[in-house]
């Protein structure tokens, strides 16, 4: 069922929860992939009711972003979920989200803004704000849907942390299940930006799977210093790579590792022309 108002999504929830069931939300920005497909897999097998959210969230995007050109594919969205078993697609429009005209002026809308030590690095670092509209819309998703369990990908795995650092900090009435990557058989991580990809992109974008899997490897053959680690990761790359950031970071409080562990995560972010891509790995 596609539903574009929040009023009509309150009031299926309200009947939902009178009769006791629980509800599973997979927020989305659309252009549905299988990596999508496998959290609302997730959500329809643990929740009685399963919600997906499609809505390109326009604070979450930075000056000079792809807002504008950002893949909307609502029709094959919500066949997608259909198939799937997914009672409610909500595909809001802006306004229906930010009512007041001034949505994009920080003066005008109450905004979540996560701990700095968080966004000020990683993503965050050449994404100035992102996180704030990202904790926002979820925010408002959860005051909207009310679900028991929120389902995110690992793929965004430093805005899987923020926003389960949001929902302690805040006391959130819902669980936060985390869901692997999904990867395309040559180990490229599936991503709605993908679709920016030419088939020569495609195959530099490799690069990110391979430097991670390698990092893994040495990793597993007993190599723990974070410089030596780094260092293999070179070979991979060529003047087609422009690499923003490959850092060692903590799974549970982002903070720099020195030394890689088992809850240490390795995150990559890299730009082929104009697309941006990041992927991670944990190395337990
Ligand atoms: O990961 C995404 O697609 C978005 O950041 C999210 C969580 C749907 C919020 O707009």
């Amino acid at each position: 069922m596609l539903v574009h108002t929040i009023a009509e999504v309150r009031e299926k929830v309200k009947e939902w929860k009178k009769q006791g069931l629980t509800i599973g939300l997979v927020p989305t920005m659309g252009a549905l992939h299988s990596g999508h497909l496998s959290l609302i897999k997730k959500s329809v097998e643990k929740c009685d009711k399963t919600v997906v959210s499609v809505f390109v969230n326009p604070i979450q995007f930075c000056p000079g972003e792809d807002l504008d050109k950002y893949p909307r594919t609502l029709e094959a969205d919500e066949q997608l979920c259909n198939g799937a078993g997914v009672d409610i697609v909500f595909a809001p429009s802006p306004a229906e989200m930010y009512p007041d005209a001034q949505m994009l002026s920080n003066d005008f809308l109450t905004y979540i803004i996560p701990p700095f030590f968080y966004v000020n690095k990683l993503c965050g670092k050449s994404r100035v704000g992102h996180f704030d509209g990202v904790c926002t819309v979820v925010n408002k998703l959860f005051n909207i849907v009310q679900p028991d369990y929120a389902f995110f990908g690992e793929k965004d795995r430093q805005q899987l942390i923020i926003l389960r650092k949001m929902v302690k900090d805040l006391n959130i009435p819902v669980e936060i299940i985390p869901c692997p990557i999904v990867r395309e058989e040559s180990g490229l991580a599936l991503s709605s930006r993908n679709k920016y990809l030419s088939e020569n992109d495609k195959i530099n974008a490799l690069a990110l799977s391979k430097i991670l899997f390698n990092i893994k490897a040495c990793y597993n053959n007993g190599i723990t210093d974070v410089d030596a680690l780094t260092e293999t990761a070179y070979s991979y790359l060529n003047t087609c790579h422009n690499l923003e950031y490959l850092e060692f970071r903590d799974a549970d409080n982002l903070e720099e590792k020195q030394t890689a562990d088992n809850n240490t995560v390795v995150f990559i972010a890299l730009k082929i022309g104009n697309v941006r891509l990041i992927d991670n790995i944990a190395l337990s």
